[in-house]
């Protein structure tokens, strides 16, 4: 009896030791959190970063462009590259300028060139460490700092026609047009440019012959890409006259599908691949596939009106 009983008085202290031993560091650790919690946080180390930037002013005349930098406290900015400018635009230089509006990646406002490559700049993190150094991009005429014309760049795109033409003759924007599920996936990769001409601003052919003279002009990936999406697209009837236009400009063949367009665009897309497809089209090596579906869609049926617009509508009739 006396040696089962002082076996349990044994187990029971080591047990004991154990539960309330946990529970008093458990405890311990607690209030050290607590207590962690509520004293003054200690300064954080600031993380300093610099920023080179391209600096041109059309009102100082006679005065060349100049690099100007900048330095930021790391912990009080967040992470993207266009959150650095707006902190300095806002606390250093509110004379700095640049395009930005959406900071989510879909205005294409905010291209420039990012340590060397063409990027969006709401969408390109900062690096810790380094200088970084933001130019306008290249080789487009510089209105002001990091703001560029566009101007050029956008009437070549509107020259390839980006709308969907039809042979009726229908109001636009009247009647719903048919395409099926299969013909839409098929425009995927070519419809979600943002033209942002990251991609046209870093072709070295559109930076030779895309400021040319028409028709000699290189319209540019950009717009090449526009070109085979609305070429491709089951709901549009002007194919032919589409694929003669880029024949008659000489577009398609200054490209020589290096791909740097392709390599730097901030959604993913490859204008090169848009671009060989427009080669094969033009030189009868690949034809439009037949659309699965044509036509316009059948009238909705008119809205019931509700009780409070049938004043309205006896009034009319
Ligand atoms: S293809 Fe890409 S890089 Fe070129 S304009 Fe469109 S989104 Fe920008
Ligand atoms: S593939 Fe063609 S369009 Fe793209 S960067 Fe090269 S030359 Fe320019
Ligand atoms: S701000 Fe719109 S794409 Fe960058």
């Amino acid at each position: 009896m006396n040696l089962i009983s002082s076996r349990i008085s044994f187990w029971r202290n080591i047990l004991s030791k154990r539960f309330y031993g946990d529970a008093s560091k458990k405890k311990l650790e607690c209030e050290n959190k607590k207590a962690a919690a509520s004293a003054p946080a200690a300064p954080k180390k600031p993380k300093l970063k610099k920023f080179k930037i391209y600096r041109y002013n059309p009102e100082d005349k006679g005065k060349k462009p100049t690099m100007q930098t900048y330095t930021i406290d790391l912990n009080d900015c967040r992470p993207m590259i266009l959150d650095a400018l707006n902190k300095i635009k806002s606390e250093q230089d509110s004379s700095l300028t640049y395009r930005r509006s959406c900071r989510e990646g879909i205005c294409g406002s905010c291209g420039m060139n990012i340590d060397g490559i063409n990027r969006l700049a709401c969408l390109y993190k900062i690096k810790p460490k380094g200088t970084t150094k933001i130019y306008p991009l290249p080789h487009m005429y510089v209105i002001k700092d990091l703001v560029v014309d566009f101007n050029k760049f956008l009437e070549q795109h509107s020259r390839i026609k980006p709308y969907l033409i039809r042979k009726s003759k229908e109001q636009p924007g009247t009647t719903q047009y048919l395409q099926s599920i299969k013909d839409r996936e098929s425009l995927d990769g070519y419809i979600e440019c943002i033209l942002c001409a990251c991609c046209a601003t870093s072709c070295p052919e559109y930076w030779w012959h895309g400021h040319t003279k028409k028709p000699n002009d290189f319209l540019g990936p950009a717009a090449l890409l526009h070109a085979y999406r609305w070429i491709m697209d089951s709901r549009d009837h002007a194919t032919a006259d589409r694929i003669k236009q880029l024949t008659n400009y000489y577009n398609i063949y200054r490209c020589h599908q290096i791909n740097n367009c392709t390599s730097c665009c901030p959604k993913r897309l490859a204008p090169g691949v848009a671009i060989a497809n427009l080669r094969l089209l033009v030189g009868g090596f690949k034809k439009k596939n037949k659309p699965d579906m044509d036509g316009a869609a059948p009238a909705e049926p008119e809205k019931a009106c509700k009780v409070e617009d049938e004043d309205k509508c006896s009034s009319k009739s």
